[in-house]
């Protein structure tokens, strides 16, 4: 759909906001960029990283291929239900629209609130710090990199970020295709390294495959935690529908290119850590991607570390791209300040709530680190992971009349939000920690805010004044949905 631009387009956002311009964001995202959209948040630091832990949790080898192979059936199962979701309500927002049009303002507010303050921002803030490690190891051989230079690396990877997404659509798209590109190329280059390794006898880890699995409900559950972290990702399609071309179609097929692909990899790059490391070594290893490397490439070893802070850089690329379009859909609804709901008025950017994400995302770096961030993540994400596939079982009971482009068995959002609840409610079981209690507390706390401010709109004119002065300042207009 294109955006309506009278000539004289330079008058200011204020103008073009009270003369009713029609700005509206424009259709940018093909079938490629779709799949690398999804492809590309998924494959960030986690294969890199959290195949020792889903070891770790497991017990052996042929428990930890099955709970990588799970993860893969799991989210392809949220993505097709999600898929049929967005073809059903085709406005951008992903779990924040759905919820919003199915169970009201206080829930898809909580969503919001969770997601635009913690969530997302805490995704964009643990990706740069993977990328910050990998970027900086290669400048202190032999000791750990300091933590200032670190933390200084990462903030400028969210800057850096920042700029382009706010500077084009077009251009963020394109770093997201090329990146995706890199690392699919990295991947492949681990999985031909366990080919060779395998074909040349390389097979000791894979005997007595089954030794000592552990199948305890919690530690599985939080074996599911890491592979999931590496999973993550699968939904973002979701968050610009507006942005898609031809959704109803591309929307489904982008999801059936991308997930297999990831999966297929994921699992063929596990094989070929084992191939080179026996599962005590995998265990000690640290950050597995470099023991292969160190083992497999030799001197070409700083090709993987290359390749994870590509990778993360990408990753942390997509997060915001669609973390700064949930800001701005629910302010859009009137669920954030008004300002965070504008684009710019001629790179048709929602410029205001990127800034927000990424300022919030740096905020986090200063105290957080990657594991801490990761650990909590996924518990949050399936808490509404959980609730927006009721929806679409509601709306599957309840509304089957309205016309669908692509529908999903039921029994797949079942089978999925069986397992949101397990994997909620296992961990907390079988070993609670007081963290999770504090995100309960956090998302409850939402609805302290909810009152004064959405419901009863408490505003001060201050808040208006700063609109105003802000709107000139980052000359952004309010914009039409795209539906
Ligand atoms: N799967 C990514 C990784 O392995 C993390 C994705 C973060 N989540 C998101 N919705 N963007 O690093």
């Amino acid at each position: 759909m294109r955006q309506r631009r009278r000539a004289g387009s330079s008058c200011s956002a204020m103008e073009m906001s009270t003369q009713g311009e029609n700005l509206r964001l424009r259709r940018e995202i093909g079938l490629i960029s779709a799949v690398s959209l999804i492809a590309g948040t998924m494959i960030g630091s986690g294969i890199f990283m959290s195949p020792e832990w889903v070891l770790h949790y497991t017990g052996s080898l042929a428990g930890s291929l099955l709970i990588w192979a799970a993860c893969g059936l799991l989210a392809m199962f949220g993505a097709l239900s999600y898929a049929e979701l967005g073809t059903l309500i085709k406005e951008s927002g992903g779990d924040y629209i759905y919820i919003l049009r199915n169970f009201g303002s206080l829930p898809a507010f909580l969503f919001a609130y969770t997601s635009v303050i913690v969530v997302r921002p805490a995704g964009v803030a643990a990706i740069s710090l993977s990328f910050a490690e990998y970027a900086v190891a290669p400048f202190y051989p032999g000791c750990s990199s300091p933590q200032s230079a670190v933390k200084c690396t990462a903030a400028a990877c969210i800057l850096f970020l920042a700029i382009i997404n706010c500077l084009s659509v077009r251009l963020a798209t394109a770093i997201m295709n090329l990146f995706t590109f890199a690392k699919l190329l990295a991947l492949l280059v681990i999985v031909v390294g366990g080919v060779v390794l395998l074909v040349n006898g390389q097979t000791q880890s894979f005997q007595n495959a089954f030794q000592n699995t552990n199948a305890g409900i919690g530690s599985i559950g939080v074996a599911f935690y890491q592979g999931l972290w590496s999973y993550d990702g699968w939904n973002n399609l979701n968050f610009v529908t507006e942005e898609l071309q031809k959704p109803e179609v591309n929307l489904p097929r982008a999801v059936m290119i991308a997930i297999p692909l990831v999966t297929c990899l994921y699992l063929l790059v596990n094989v070929s850590y084992f191939a080179a490391m026996t599962p005590t070594e995998l265990l000690s290893s640290g950050a597995v991607a470099i023991s292969w490397g160190n083992k497999v490439l030799g001197s070409w070893m700083w090709l993987i570390s290359l390749s994870v802070a590509v990778s993360s850089l990408g990753s942390a690329n997509g997060t915001l791209f669609t973390g700064g379009r949930t800001c701005y859909i629910a302010a859009r609804e009137g669920h954030m300040p008004d300002v965070l709901s504008m684009a710019h008025v001629q790179r048709l950017t929602p410029s205001p709530a990127l800034i927000f994400t990424s300022a919030v995302a740096l905020i986090m770096i200063i105290p957080g680190s990657f594991s801490s961030i990761v650990n909590f993540f996924s518990f949050t994400a399936w808490i509404f992971y959980g609730m927006t596939i009721t929806c679409l079982l509601y709306l599957k009971i309840k509304k089957p009349e309205l016309p669908r482009s692509y529908k999903v068995p039921i029994l797949i959002p079942i089978i999925v939000l069986m397992a949101s609840f397990y994997l909620v409610l296992a961990p907390i079981i079988d070993q609670p920690q007081i963290e999770f209690l504090y995100v309960i507390l956090f998302i409850l706390s939402g609805v302290l805010v909810y009152f004064p401010l959405i419901r009863y709109r408490c505003h001060c004119r201050f808040l208006q004044r700063l609109t105003l002065h802000l709107q000139l300042l980052l000359e952004v207009a309010p914009i039409e949905k795209n539906v």
